[in-house]
């Protein structure tokens, strides 16, 4: 086991809702999601979905959820909140970095707060090539992370911190940046942390 999956493993094994990127709900991702305008029953993957309530959102919406999680402690508690809307949903564990994803399979990609963590170039490498093929051509991405005015560190770990050109030029050609926006998220702790949220479509 790599020391990052243990690392998450404890995190949500342990801590529960009370950790700083919890969100009651995922208002600016599901914003920012609708403006897709995606049909009902498009496929959405969740990056480090953790035991975020966007699922709930993107079920209400009719798409098809996958999420995927280094750490399944996140996935019990997912579970344990969806009851039987949970077999509507793909659970994956993996590391972004090192999946091996269906190929053309998503009409939209989220991450929020997982790229912020990939500090070495060939993760970052890695992350962008697993998107690329696992995405349709002419499919979304909802990329998002501190800004440059956020934190430096997450959960412990340092963290990039990127603006909406930042986060545009991290996944190269081939995208538009369609709008970008930032939110002054709250922590459980009552404090706030500058996040930087863009969106993309596949070219
Ligand atoms: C800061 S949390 C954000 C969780 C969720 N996206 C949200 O906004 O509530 C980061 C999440 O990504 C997961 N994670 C971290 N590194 C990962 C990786 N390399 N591959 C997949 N998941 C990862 C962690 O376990 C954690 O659930």
């Amino acid at each position: 086991m790599t020391d990052r999956k243990a690392h998450w493993e404890t995190i949500h094994a342990t801590k529960g809702d009370e950790v700083s990127w919890y969100q009651p709900a995922s208002t600016e991702s599901a914003r920012l999601i609708r403006a897709c305008g995606l049909a009902p029953g498009a496929s959405v993957l969740d990056v480090g979905a953790g035991a975020s309530v966007l699922v709930d959102e993107l079920l209400d919406l009719g798409h098809r959820p996958t999420l995927l999680e280094i750490a399944e402690p996140a996935f019990v508690r997912v579970r344990e909140r969806l009851g039987g809307r949970a077999s509507a949903v793909q659970f994956v564990i993996g590391d972004i970095t090192e999946v091996e994803l269906p190929a053309a399979a998503y009409d939209l990609w989220h991450d929020r707060a997982v790229f912020h963590f990939l500090a070495e170039p060939e993760q970052r490498r890695a992350y962008v090539k697993a998107l690329q093929q696992a995405l349709k051509p002419g499919g979304f991405v909802v990329l998002a992370g501190f800004a440059p005015d956020g934190p430096e560190k997450c959960s412990g770990l340092p963290v990039c911190r990127y603006d909406a050109q930042g986060f545009a030029a991290q996944l190269g050609g081939g995208f538009e940046l369609l709008e970008s926006s930032r939110e002054l998220h709250l922590t459980p702790f009552g404090t706030t942390q500058a996040f930087q949220y863009t969106r993309f479509r596949r070219l």
